[in-house]
């Protein structure tokens, strides 16, 4: 079963083709360029790319794939959650490529892209307890199966992207920073200024293993205001903010698992590419006896292969959407129903 995926969500307008689950192609088209300006996404910019991005990127992923919009048996895109004006382009893209084919269509969650994308590259069976870990998103859920996710912990202000965009610009890195913030890190020290580590204790009524990075960023703001950051300086903020933060998700992150007596810890999302918070969280889940899986790069980051997958599971089990479907701001993942 061969089916186009398009994802539009933020700021990357991607396409890819799957034949039964297997990515034959999987493109990305970037629009760090429009934004970094600014600082961070700027959603009014971010629709206007997308419509203009779309369609070539949708044709590249068909060649890449070597199939014409004949050889298609289904076509899926994001529904949600994201950026509305986003969302609405990849969407309507998809669903008149579907009508003028009379071709199934599938409306997929993003968060459940990002959940399956280990399992792109290998079988990893559930149950396993998943970081989703992005510049929109900090949770744990447990993954019980396909359409059955715990919600177990979620970031209660920033998610550990923002916070990452947010430091690299205060220490003058420029956007997006979270990888520029790993590059820095390299070569500072990691112990020469102690950030807090917000540890939040389980309120009732709250999920346990909830996340805070807003104390943090504003800690590094007046670090960096009382010291200054010169270039010997801006090494040792950006190794201390990161070490800070990576204690944070791996530990929440290994408890989690350890509650949910799960064996398996599945890292995704753009922070997933972070070199330290790889290998912290492979360390400590070998400590733990429980197995990590990242998936490669391609597929932390966000992407629309991961939408494929998820759809190529839902359409093998009936499922038909209709083309109402319509984009969601907000769309949790605990109301989904299996396929
Ligand atoms: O999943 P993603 O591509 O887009 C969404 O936010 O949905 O994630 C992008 C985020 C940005 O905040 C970016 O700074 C962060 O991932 N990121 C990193 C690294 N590479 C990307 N953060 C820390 N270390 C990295 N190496
Ligand atoms: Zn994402």
């Amino acid at each position: 079963m061969k089916v186009l995926a398009v994802e539009t969500s933020c700021d990357d307008t991607a396409a890819a083709v799957l034949d039964s689950g297997v990515v034959l192609s999987n493109i990305v088209t970037s629009q760090d360029d429009v934004h970094r300006i600014y600082g961070g996404v700027v959603p009014e910019l971010a629709s206007r790319a997308h419509m203009s991005a779309i369609v070539p990127t949708i044709e590249q992923a068909m060649r890449e794939a070597g199939c014409g919009v004949r050889d298609l048996d289904a076509v899926a895109a994001t529904y949600g959650p994201g950026l509305i004006g986003s969302l609405l382009v990849g969407l309507s893209t998809a669903k008149a490529i579907a009508f003028a084919r009379g071709l199934p269509f599938v409306g997929v969650n993003h968060l459940e892209g990002h959940l399956l994308s280990a399992r792109l590259e290998s079988d990893v069976p559930f149950p396993y307890v998943a970081l989703l870990v992005s510049g929109g998103h900090t949770s744990l859920y447990l993954a019980r199966g396909h359409g059955d996710y715990e919600l177990l912990g979620a970031t209660r202000d920033d998610a550990a992207g923002e916070a990452f965009d947010k430091v690299a610009v205060v220490l003058g890195l420029g956007y997006p920073g979270g990888r520029r913030i790993d590059e820095l890190a390299h070569s500072g020290n990691a112990a020469a200024y102690a950030f807090p580590r917000a540890r939040l204790k389980p309120r009732p009524g709250r999920l346990p293993f909830d996340f805070s990075f807003s104390g943090i960023k504003t800690a590094v703001a007046l670090c960096a205001r009382e010291h200054g950051v010169d270039a010997g300086r801006r090494a040792d903020i950006a190794a201390s903010f990161q070490e800070a933060v990576v204690d944070m998700l791996v530990g929440t992150a290994i408890a989690a698992t350890r509650r949910a007596a799960a064996t398996r810890l599945v890292v995704a999302g753009g922070v997933s590419a972070n070199s330290r918070l790889r290998a912290r969280v492979v360390d400590a889940g070998r400590d733990a006896g429980i197995d990590v899986v990242i998936p490669s790069l391609r597929y932390c980051t966000d992407n629309a292969a991961m939408i494929g997958l998820a759809a190529t599971v839902r359409l093998a089990a009936g499922q038909r959407d209709g083309l109402d479907v319509n984009a969601a701001a907000v769309a949790d993942l605990q109301s989904l129903t299996a396929p």
